[in-house]
């Protein structure tokens, strides 16, 4: 599969440059030479049935924030122990297919040497690298965030594929207020979302595309509906503008939820049936998977959400998880920092992998959690 733009000057679509033509032998001006297949079997490969993604890459700011909570503190030596025991936990490839690593986490080693990539692929686990450099103040719009890291991010990229990351993540930020989000806020993060999958992809790197529309406030689920379709068609017509490869990526988004405060909590059918009729409005068939984010749901919430879509209806793409807190918190509870505890919070990850991944095909039951 190449890319192609258009040169016949008799082209129907010539004052229209934006399509992509997929291998058909048409004459076309041969625009880059992505290894667009591979990217596609890396995409399918994470969102194989039963399986899904782990994200490990919180920044050194999150880490801190997840360590304090259990006491521990944020030294080098100790998320690189954390991760470890993550990474090494007996039979977690049955269940995940990726694993989300930060930077300072791809270029670590277990204690016994073995890079943490080549600990991974032992266990038939593909790493990926989160290659945004986090979030700032939306100038001139109060309260609202634009996601950084365009700046060089293709000489990252470069190095990242040298040490053996094979996708990547760029994560933006839609918050919920008074007044917000403006339109300016959800163009801003689309452009910079398309702008990191188009240059990955020229890289050789399959993006997961993290638009993330906050479940902090007391809206309505309705609400929330209502901006997450809005960012996730911008998103879209960012993607198509950008010649970005729809088959070659995943799409990160939030469920559709009630706000945390709210005072009227959605049930998880009506949560399931508003995040699948929201995804149906903007989400092209062409791409091969859609992976949630937890987002701050409990860990068993946000697997009951999953479980109850996937129990619902077919869609054209595999209904899969890329979660951070809702599979490491029980993990990051048991360990405590202590050594002696690394087996109890192997335990408890091993335990939500395969919750998650009965969710994958509906078959998650409450019972599985005693
Ligand atoms: P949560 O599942 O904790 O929301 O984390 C997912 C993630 O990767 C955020 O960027």
């Amino acid at each position: 599969m190449k890319k192609f733009a258009p040169s016949s000057p008799h082209s129907p679509l010539e004052d229209w440059p934006q399509y992509v033509i997929f291998d058909y032998g048409e004459p076309g001006k041969f625009v880059v030479d992505m290894n667009l297949a591979d990217m596609e079997s890396t995409a399918r490969a994470l969102v194989a049935p039963g399986k899904g993604i782990l994200a490990a890459d919180e920044s050194s700011g999150t880490i801190e924030k997840r360590f304090k909570s259990i006491g521990v503190a944020s030294t080098e030596e100790n998320r690189r122990a954390y991760r470890e025991l993550l990474f090494a936990t007996p039979g977690l490839g049955e269940s995940i297919s990726g694993v989300i690593l930060f930077d300072e986490t791809l270029r670590q080693k277990a204690s016994d040497g073995t890079p943490f990539v080549e600990l991974l692929k032992k266990q038939g686990i593909v790493p990926g690298i989160k290659v945004d450099k986090g979030t700032k103040a939306l100038a001139g719009f109060p309260g609202e965030k634009i996601t950084e890291g365009l700046d060089g991010l293709g000489e990252r990229l470069a190095e990242y594929v040298k040490l053996g990351a094979r996708f990547t993540k760029w994560r933006a930020v839609i918050t919920i207020g008074p007044g917000i989000p403006t339109r300016t806020c959800l163009q801003a993060n689309a452009h910079a979302l398309a702008r990191f999958a188009a240059l990955s992809q020229e890289a050789g790197l399959m993006p997961i595309v993290e638009p993330e529309v906050l479940m902090d406030g007391a809206h309505a689920i309705e609400w929330h509906f209502e901006v997450t379709v809005a960012a996730l068609k911008l998103v879209f017509e960012e993607l198509f503008e950008h010649r970005v490869a729809l088959e070659a990526m995943l799409l990160k988004p939030n469920m559709v939820v009630s706000g945390k405060d709210c005072p009227r909590q959605a049930s998880v059918k009506e949560a399931a049936e508003m995040t699948l009729r929201c995804l149906r409005q903007a989400v092209p068939a062409a791409v091969p998977g859609v992976v949630f984010l937890s987002g701050g749901q409990s860990d068993t919430q946000a697997t009951e959400h999953l479980n109850e879509m996937n129990r619902l209806d077919n869609t054209p793409w595999q209904l899969s998880f890329s979660f951070g807190r809702a599979l490491q918190a029980p993990a990051l509870k048991s360990w405590k920092g202590d050594p002696k505890n690394i087996k109890a919070a192997q335990t408890a990850l091993h335990h939500r992998a395969r919750c998650n991944s009965a969710a994958r095909s509906g078959k998650y039951e409450s019972e599985m959690e005693r």
